[in-house]
């Protein structure tokens, strides 16, 4: 069914164009890669796979509660719109929210992809090429596998939330080849792997778990390659020039911190904007969500030497600070660690069916 059919609220022209500034580079020097982002190319050869294949699209899913999403964890829980909700209308908030979020996970792969291809164009360094090309797989996989998912299961989509197509936007049209990985790689990623990681780890629902598990698998990959390359090119900046980045690293984070939180949803239910932004404030749930979004960010950030007075003070002011001194290469390791095991646990089931069945065909055959 065309995604047009389907979109809770008009998405406007079906095309957007962002006009690119700024060099594609060709280097000539083929024998000269870092051995650790060839490593990286290498494993992203290795771990490609097919999520026509890998995820089991016959499981069924609810979509007036497609991820068991809790009453309490609902923005409009306790309100007087709440209290005048049928099971009904609450479902169908649940289904609102989920093809939001899930939209936004879509439409931010898509944003991936298209910055690892002007990554491919423009970073001057042959083997982050090679790496990003992979990457480039990796995103249209995602994206394929969001869309199947909000076409077949969901059943609506959300148009891009404006903050995200702003920063994605921003992101784009600096000609700097290192934007598109700070932008995208850094933040929009960083976000998005929080997000992925705090529905992964609630949901009992078994779809979107694996959809989750398997994506973030690949997103570990991607983070290492931002980390790698910016660590290594931040070392040659000026402090002007990382003072530069932090400022752009600032205003992204408050703008995804404050407008990133589904408000829209609520208005398509009727409710006043104000009210809306009120009760997105005030929803206890929705503040530890959104501190949570930034565990990948700042310790990443931290990690590449982007770690000026002004920047710590304002995760200080978000109260995310101390998540600076997380472990990320744990914490990548345990996403590829879930998703190996979750894989491990399903063909253990199918091997037991398997072998349940041919139990069952040898009886069948013994008593007739
Ligand atoms: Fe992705
Ligand atoms: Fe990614």
């Amino acid at each position: 069914m065309p995604t047009y059919d389907l979109y809770a609220s008009d998405p406007g022209d079906p095309l957007w164009q962002v006009p690119a500034t700024g060099s594609a580079r060709f280097g000539w020097e083929y024998d000269d890669g870092r051995d650790r982002l060839l490593a990286l190319y290498q494993k992203g050869k290795d771990k490609q796979w097919d999520g026509q294949k890998r995820i089991d699209w016959d499981l069924e899913v609810d979509p007036a509660d497609p991820l068991g999403t809790p009453d309490e964890s609902m923005s409009l829980y306790g309100t007087k719109y709440w209290a005048k909700m049928t099971d009904k209308d609450k479902g169908e908030l649940r289904k609102h929210y989920a093809s939001w979020q899930f939209s936004q996970f879509l439409h931010g792969e898509q944003g991936a992809m298209v910055c690892a291809a002007r990554i491919v164009e423009s970073v001057p360094d042959l083997d982050a090429k090679f790496y990003s090309a992979t990457q480039v797989m990796d995103e249209a996989r995602h994206a394929e596998i969001y869309g199947r998912f909000l076409h077949e299961k969901i059943g609506m989509l959300y148009p891009i939330n404006d903050n995200l197509q702003a920063l994605l936007g921003d992101t784009l049209r600096d000609s700097r080849w290192d934007m598109p990985y700070l932008g995208m790689q850094v933040l929009i990623e960083g976000l998005a792997l929080a997000a992925f990681g705090m529905i992964r780890d609630t949901t009992d629902k078994p779809l979107p778990q694996q959809i989750l598990a398997y994506v973030m698998q690949d997103e570990a990959r991607h983070v290492a390659f931002g980390r790698m390359a910016l660590r290594d090119y931040y070392r040659q900046l000026s402090d002007a020039e990382l003072r530069e980045r932090e400022e752009f690293v600032i205003e992204g984070c408050y703008l995804m911190r404050d407008r990133l939180r589904g408000v829209e949803v609520l208005r398509n239910f009727g409710i006043p904007a104000a009210e809306a932004e009120e009760y997105s404030e005030q929803s206890e749930f929705l503040a530890l969500f959104r501190r949570l979004l930034f565990s990948r960010i700042v310790p990443c950030v931290k990690d590449i030497g982007l770690w000026g007075t002004r920047l710590q003070q304002a995760y200080v002011d978000m109260g995310v600070f101390e998540m600076g001194d997380s472990n990320l290469d744990l914490l990548m390791a345990q996403d590829e660690e879930i998703a190996e095991r979750l894989d491990a646990e399903r063909f253990a089931v199918e091997e037991r069916e398997r072998v349940t069945e041919v139990a069952e065909a040898i009886e069948a055959g013994g008593s007739q």
